[in-house]
């Protein structure tokens, strides 16, 4: 089953997503490419089925902060030190909304918001460890990397140093097997290097 799939038949998602969709229609298409990667990475990664599932949840739902942010930050460029502030915020601020409008979801999708730009010391909100991350929210931190690096966002790939993305997929401190495994996945949904824009496969 894709992402889109269970948006048709979770009203609740489907509202979270028509809000994404709402406010714009790059971050709801982000969000389910980055949903159905995370499931297939984490299913090749040897994570068991609800688990893989979860961690599609999580990549549906994991920018959903972003629906409170001014639309023309999607393209500014240079931030201000207020922009950054604000993305800063939004794995916090994403992972309450998602708690208020997704009223069972599980701890484990609030936590894979919370923690998708967490890295290995340098990421936001917290700086937390690599060690001290779930697993899952790993996985989703390195498909949400991988495709938007693909999207070219400029504030993402000036903070991961530029270069091919799989270089940059290390500089950001992930684990090569999680690398290949996104890589792998990402590749057989036609995702890759000198892919502009996404399709989702049926
Ligand atoms: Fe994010």
């Amino acid at each position: 089953m894709k992402m889109a799939d269970v948006l048709s038949a979770r009203r609740d998602l489907w509202e979270a997503g028509a809000a994404m969709r709402s406010w714009h229609e790059d971050l709801f298409r982000h969000s389910l490419v980055t949903a159905d990667l995370a499931a297939a990475a984490a299913r090749t990664l040897g994570f068991p089925e609800r688990e893989a599932e979860l961690a599609r949840l999580g990549g549906f739902l994991h920018d959903f902060g972003k629906v409170t942010w001014p639309r023309e930050l999607v393209s500014k460029y240079p931030l201000t030190e207020e922009d950054w502030q604000i993305i800063r915020m939004h794995p916090i601020v994403g992972a309450r909304l998602v708690r208020e409008r997704v009223p069972d979801v599980s701890w484990v999708v609030l936590r894979v918001i919370e923690e998708h730009h967490e890295r290995d010391g340098d990421g936001y909100p917290r700086g937390k460890r690599a060690g001290d991350l779930h697993p899952l929210s790993r996985v989703v931190a390195c498909v949400e990397c991988f495709t938007a690096l693909l999207e070219g966002r400029p504030y993402r790939l000036e903070s991961a140093g530029g270069g091919a993305p799989a270089e940059q997929f290390l500089a950001a401190g992930f684990e090569r097997e999680l690398v290949e495994a996104v890589r792998k996945v990402a590749s057989e949904n036609g995702l890759g290097r000198g892919r502009s824009t996404f399709s989702i496969q049926s």
